[in-house]
């Protein structure tokens, strides 16, 4: 019987407050409903924004073979494909400074090619399987299963020396210091004291930086912020089954879902923020 009551309360206060059937998410105070990008893409994991082109990049898993794609969907104009020549590519990283775009598959480093919308292989490193990939003062790149962490810099390859831990997910803030997640949690490493510390428990499963090189990171219950000076997690907003985020260069997240990738767009709508029903819900 109590089961109805809640549902028919929840009905009544979303009709009555929100009187909306568009869902959205409050960041910050504003407003924002989810515009869909792309949908029929499977789990969609690592997404990178190449700024100088708008184009966003994503691997997904192929329901056919069950083995990993990367594809390229311009912002500017929709243009939508799938990238050839790689391996079971995974990982997307852009020095935004050569607007070169990386790429990991299962057997190493790729470079992709605008013109011909393919990757092709980086000389030297044909044995490793690559999970993740960041790019900053050099190409950074973790690998799966060992999960061990690499910077590729001048044709150089090294594990990174202060990281030899197991490393899932990397990235480096602006001042230097690594923020990393592996099975124990999330960590940043201060290069100046030497040492790592804990940031968040959280499962963390896509670390991105903004146009700024400020790091937001997704969950599978929700997307996050880290502030640069004090190393701490702000969140931004809850959704379920979240699969990684991204930021636009005018600072709009977009994330994947299951099936779908989503950006997020100020809204005036009338519309029920699920963080305010579920409040409700509580008592
Ligand atoms: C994760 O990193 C922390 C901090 O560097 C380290 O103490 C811990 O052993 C690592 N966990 C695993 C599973 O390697």
């Amino acid at each position: 019987m109590q089961i109805y009551i809640v549902i028919l309360f929840l009905s009544l206060v979303k009709a009555a407050v929100f009187s909306s059937n568009t869902k959205c998410v409050t960041v910050h105070g504003t407003k924002y409903e989810e515009e869909l990008l792309k949908d029929g893409v499977h789990n969609p994991y690592q997404l990178a924004i190449d700024y100088d082109t708008n184009t966003l990049f994503f691997s997904y898993t192929a329901k056919t073979t069950e083995t990993f794609k990367i594809a390229y969907l311009s912002l500017k104009t929709n243009d939508y494909g799938l990238v050839t020549g790689i391996k079971g590519g995974f990982a997307i990283a852009i020095n935004t400074e050569t607007h070169e775009v990386f790429m990991g598959g299962e057997d190493g480093l790729y470079k992709f090619d605008y013109t011909t919308k393919s990757a092709s292989k980086l000389n030297g490193i044909t044995d490793k399987n690559i999970w993740q990939m960041f790019y900053k003062d050099g190409l950074y790149f973790t690998t799966y299963p060992q999960e061990k962490a690499f910077l590729y810099k001048n044709n150089n390859l090294v594990e990174v020396p202060e990281l030899k831990y197991n490393i899932m997910l990397l990235a480096v803030k602006n001042d230097g210091n690594y923020v990393y997640y592996n099975s124990s949690g999330l960590f940043m490493y201060d290069k100046t004291l030497l040492k790592s510390m804990n940031i968040a428990d959280r499962v963390v499963n896509g670390i991105t930086a903004d146009i700024d090189g400020n790091l937001y990171f997704s969950s599978p219950g929700g997307i996050y912020y880290i502030n640069p000076k004090n190393n701490e997690i702000e969140e931004l907003f809850t959704d379920d089954n979240i699969y990684g985020v991204v930021v636009e260069g005018n600072g709009n997240i977009i994330y994947a879902k299951d099936d779908s990738i989503v950006r997020l767009i100020p809204t005036k709508k009338d519309c029920w923020d699920k963080d305010i029903v579920q409040l409700i819900k509580v008592p």
